[in-house]
């Protein structure tokens, strides 16, 4: 048992309808696709109208996906607005076909209902641009960014941190991971700050190995998790008391 952490094993559908209405502050997830072989990877309908009645009024859903996945089941977002998008862009790729590009990266979308002013909106920041910008002092000095959650005391050298951008660099998991699509934390720690508060909790309803949960709780929320396989449920907690042992991607990347 991890402190801040509710699993919730079995069917999420099921388990989410065990949670009292506007109960969770934001929805962090990469849910199944529909589009492999794996025998879990099949699209769960239904899932997006169960978080509609958990969510506080001013929570927002970041969802993993690709953009068939999006427009093949584009029902199952009506109602929802799409407020934004990133790019996780990985170090490696993961096709060996010759008639389409080398996919190197993934996708993720924010949605949210009714107005956009209520909605919480944690500001992300880097302090990753310091080398790149280093070299020519010259140049425009960013403003410092306050009230911004950066974890961390450091400011880069030339002003302070930034916006996070969209495309977000991180290496993928592969060789040691303990789920086949698991995501790694310095993708998953910039979309649960902008979209939980502190001390706040975020629902993940196909948790696999647990990477947002961990990533939650580092970070000074709670996480509710569910996952109906038990394979990935048996790993689940020695990765997030990994994930929460080590220092959070913020601190790594203000640290370089
Ligand atoms: C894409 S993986 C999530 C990987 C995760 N982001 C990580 O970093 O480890 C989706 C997970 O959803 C689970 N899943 C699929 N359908 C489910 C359902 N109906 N209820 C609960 N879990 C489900 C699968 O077993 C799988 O582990």
């Amino acid at each position: 048992m991890i402190p801040g952490i509710t699993i919730l094993p079995g069917d999420c559908l099921a388990s989410m309808r065990t949670l009292p209405d506007c109960s969770v502050d934001a929805v962090v997830t990469d849910p199944p696709y529909g589009q492999t072989s794996l025998p879990w990877d099949r699209f769960v309908y239904g899932w997006m109208a169960e978080i509609g009645r958990i969510l506080k009024p001013t929570g927002s859903v970041w969802v993993f996906g690709t953009l068939r996945m999006f427009t093949q089941h584009w029902r199952e977002f009506e109602g929802w607005t799409l407020a934004q998008d990133i790019v996780w862009e990985k170090h490696n790729g993961s096709s060996l076909r010759s008639d389409r590009f080398r996919r190197v990266h993934e996708q993720a979308a924010q949605f949210y209902r009714g107005e956009w002013g209520p909605v919480y909106k944690g500001m992300v920041v880097t302090m990753d641009a310091a080398k790149r910008t280093l070299s020519r002092r010259t140049g425009a000095r960013h403003q410092h960014l306050h009230g911004a959650e950066t974890g961390t005391s450091y400011a880069s050298e030339d002003g302070g941190p930034r916006i996070q951008r969209s495309v977000i660099y991180a290496r993928s998991e592969h060789g040691r991971a303990v789920h086949p699509t698991q995501k790694p934390t310095a993708i998953i720690e910039p979309l649960i700050l902008n979209a939980c508060p502190p001390g706040g909790v975020v629902l993940d309803p196909f948790a696999g190995s647990g990477t947002t949960g961990g990533c939650a709780v580092r970070l000074g929320r709670r996480a509710i998790l569910c996952e109906g396989n038990q394979d990935y449920l048996s790993v689940m907690e020695r990765r997030i008391s990994g994930i929460v042992s080590e220092t959070s991607d913020l601190f790594a990347r203000a640290a370089e």
